[in-house]
């Protein structure tokens, strides 16, 4: 396993300890959360935890942890969350996320807004100073008229682009919209702000800026885990 894998799978580990019996949980998705779900099956298997079902956030979320036999419901079910546990793209010293470069944050939101506590869970190389400064804010956008809202993006001091698959044709979220990618160059200087702007935009479904909305961050790098609440 490489560092950054053995950092992610420890960073599960200390998830799992927030964990307890007829929980409902959330799941997000990504690399971080698989470990996430498999440590989580192997205690249902063991009997260490009982009678945990969750709350999947994308398809493949959804398989994995099938294979690992844990009991899956929905949210009209479950209205309130005891924890949503999920992994980042960006986190900064407030606690506020990029979430999405693993093309489910729409439905991710979804969930965390369900949260009673919502839990991060990453390597360390995802902290930053500044929101947008490591990678790319992914928007998820409704395929009508796509490309007029990926110009529109590209006015919003980003270089904005379609995400493609390998063989060019715009990659499809589990929802069947498109994604776009927005690059800024000295990152994000004001992520309300910039929230604001694209969710009062028709056409734009969802953004990857999670502000306000985690309430611990764990991350386990080389220097050892941080493992935080956020105000
Ligand atoms: C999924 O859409 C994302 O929000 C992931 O949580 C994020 O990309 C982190 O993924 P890894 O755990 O694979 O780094």
């Amino acid at each position: 396993m490489t560092p950054d894998a053995d950092y992610k799978k420890q960073a599960a580990q200390q998830a799992l300890e927030l964990v307890r019996s007829d929980m409902v949980l959330g799941l997000g998705s990504g690399s971080t959360i698989a470990h996430f779900i498999d440590e989580l099956g192997a205690r249902l298997r063991s009997g260490q935890l009982q009678r945990i079902i969750c709350v999947p956030t994308s398809l493949q979320t959804a398989q994995r942890a099938t294979v690992a036999g844990i009991a899956l419901t929905q949210l009209a079910a479950h209205m309130r969350l005891d924890l949503v546990v999920d992994g980042a793209d960006e986190i900064d010293p407030q606690c506020n996320l990029i979430k999405g470069l693993g093309r489910a944050l729409l439905r991710e939101k979804i969930v965390a807004q369900h949260a009673l506590q919502f839990v991060v869970v990453a390597d360390d190389s995802k902290r930053v100073g500044r929101l947008g400064t490591r990678c790319p804010l992914p928007v998820e956008i409704l395929p009508f008229e796509a490309a007029a809202h990926v110009r529109w993006l590209g006015t919003l001091g980003c270089r904005a682009e379609l995400w493609c698959e390998a063989d060019g044709t715009p990659l499809l979220t589990d929802n069947g919209n498109q994604l776009a990618k927005c690059w800024f160059a000295d990152g994000i200087s004001d992520p309300a702000a910039l929230a604001q702007q694209l969710q009062a935009r028709a056409g734009i479904l969802e953004h990857g800026l999670f502000l306000g909305l985690a309430t611990r961050v764990i991350t386990v790098g080389a220097d050892g885990v941080r493992n935080e609440r956020c105000n």
